[in-house]
């Protein structure tokens, strides 16, 4: 009768124990899960920050910016009917034509650019609006930039190329290009060509100039703009 009840007791007290184990052990069981979601968060952080930042922006900047920018504007100038920035010491905006230019020792190196879709030109020192006036004639054929020497004979042309009329071409290099809005042709020619047909230009003294535009490339359709202006080589 006395034993009975100390059993109970040690039973009791075997279930407790037990009852505790299951409860200590069931944390373990659960910790793995606990685990498996830190295990995605390190791959997702390592992959993002070690592709980008090393890869795209330094290569971009550094690599491209300067170079193409930089040297042009020091002496370099290239015919190609782009005006980069500092290609030209000077620069004219007559509105929808513009001028720009630079002298060196001998030459005299030109842009001239409008807002039109056809041919471009610039007279040195006409004597009444076109009469006399040293032109230079800038048009594409087939997509590529022609660019001729002319001569002025009458107030309102014609003006045929220097060859034609007994004189030379004296454009030592020339080159054009269109944009949707633009037309631009730059060409090089020396300050006194020697040609009867070319108005001599001297460093440092104005000369008048003229300019005209087309809205097309056809060189005997008249000007759709046409002006004057005044540039010191
Ligand atoms: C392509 C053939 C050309 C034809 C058929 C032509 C014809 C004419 C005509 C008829 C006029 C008088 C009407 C007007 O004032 O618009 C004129 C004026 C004028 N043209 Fe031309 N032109 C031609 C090319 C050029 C070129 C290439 C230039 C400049 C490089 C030029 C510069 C001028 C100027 C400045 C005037 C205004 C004269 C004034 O003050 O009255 N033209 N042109």
């Amino acid at each position: 009768m006395r034993i009975r009840p100390m059993m109970r007791a040690l039973l009791a007290g075997l279930a407790l124990i037990a009852l505790a184990g299951v409860a200590c052990s069931a944390p373990v069981d659960t910790a793995p899960p606990a685990t498996t979601p830190t295990t995605p968060a390190p791959t997702q952080h390592t992959t993002p920050p070690t592709v980008p930042p090393t890869t795209a922006p330094p290569v971009e900047e550094p690599g491209n910016g300067p170079p193409t920018t930089t040297p042009p504007a020091s002496d370099e100038w290239i015919p190609d009917g782009v005006v980069t920035p500092g290609e030209y010491a000077n620069e004219q905006d007559l509105g929808r034509f513009r001028v720009f230019w630079s002298s060196t020792q001998d030459t005299i190196r030109i842009a001239m650019q409008a807002d039109a879709q056809g041919w471009v030109a610039i007279g040195f020192q006409p004597g009444r609006r076109m009469l006399n006036a040293d032109m230079v004639f800038g048009m594409m054929v087939d997509g590529e930039a022609v660019v001729v020497d002319q001569y002025s004979t009458g107030d309102f042309g014609p003006h045929s190329a220097d060859v034609q009329q007994g004189g030379t071409d004296d454009i030592l290099a020339f080159g054009g290009s269109r944009t949707d809005s633009t037309t631009t042709f730059e060409f090089e020619r020396r300050l006194d060509t020697g040609d009867p047909l070319d108005h001599p230009l001297q460093r440092g003294v104005p000369i008048q100039i003229i300019w005209a535009y087309g809205s097309s490339d056809n060189p005997v359709a008249p000007h759709v703009n046409r002006g004057y202006g005044e540039i010191v080589p």
